[in-house]
């Protein structure tokens, strides 16, 4: 019992916690455009494509302006109606965004592998938010719940890479360096925790004799 309340209370700092990371670099996002944030270097890249870096900057600030919200369980159950249409904007945004990603990447810094790093980040974004919108169609609300999980985690890489490389470069790792590397540890360990996670959450919640899963009850999300 005792920990089953410690649990919820830590599942609740963390989620109070990630709401809290995601807004703070919505901010910079929105201020990168308005450019009031950002460094002079990627303004000025920035500029030479200013359709495709728009896209991006104001698509995945807006995504995770939302996304965090969208685990909140206490809001979910109260306000579905906001939750649904919060969802809608969230999926229109990450196609925006994650398109706008996709074609800046092989201009991005870094050299090849960063130019790989977030190309692939881009695909799999666009990839699990498909997934997720074609779930929802079909009704099955736990597969798109997990998706939707997926799909986080990878926004969620914009908040990584910023705490990563402000380390980096804290421990003197110049930036040369550093790039390429956060370019893939930004969100593939993310991706990887969140797949045991699903797979734990899902396995817990296993009827022990059939060895099946009622789709409505595999739910991965807190709350
Ligand atoms: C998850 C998929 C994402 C991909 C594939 C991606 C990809 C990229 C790429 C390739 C660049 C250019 C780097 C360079 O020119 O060296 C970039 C920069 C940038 N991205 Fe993303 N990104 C993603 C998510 C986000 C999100 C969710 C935000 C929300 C704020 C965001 C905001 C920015 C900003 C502001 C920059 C300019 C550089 C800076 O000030 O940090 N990105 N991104």
């Amino acid at each position: 019992m005792a920990t089953q309340r410690s649990l919820k209370v830590f599942a609740g700092i963390a989620l109070g916690l990630m709401i809290f990371l995601s807004l703070g670099i919505a901010m910079h996002g929105y201020g990168f455009q308005l450019r009031i944030s950002g460094s002079p270097t990627f303004h000025e890249r920035f500029d030479h494509y200013p359709v495709t870096s728009t896209m991006h900057v104001l698509g995945g600030a807006t995504v995770l302006l939302l996304g965090g919200f969208q685990f909140w369980g206490g809001l979910r159950r109260s306000f579905p109606a906001l939750h649904r249409n919060m969802g809608r904007v969230y999926l229109v945004f990450v196609l925006v965004g994650g398109i706008g990603g996709l074609l800046i990447a092989p201009k991005s810094d870094g050299g090849v592998s960063a130019h790989v790093g977030f190309g692939l980040l881009a695909v799999i974004w666009l990839f699990s938010g498909l997934q997720a919108y074609l779930a929802i169609r079909r009704g099955d609300v736990a597969t798109h719940r997990a998706w939707m999980i997926r799909n986080f985690s990878l926004t969620f890489g914009a908040v990584t890479l910023r705490v990563y490389l402000g380390a980096m470069t804290a421990f003197g790792i110049p930036f040369e360096e550093a790039y390429p590397t956060v370019a893939w540890v930004s969100w593939v360990p993310n991706l990887i925790l969140v797949e045991w996670y699903l797979a734990l959450f899902t396995a817990s919640r296993r009827p022990a004799r059939s060895g099946s899963v009622e789709p409505s009850h595999a739910h991965g999300a807190t709350a």
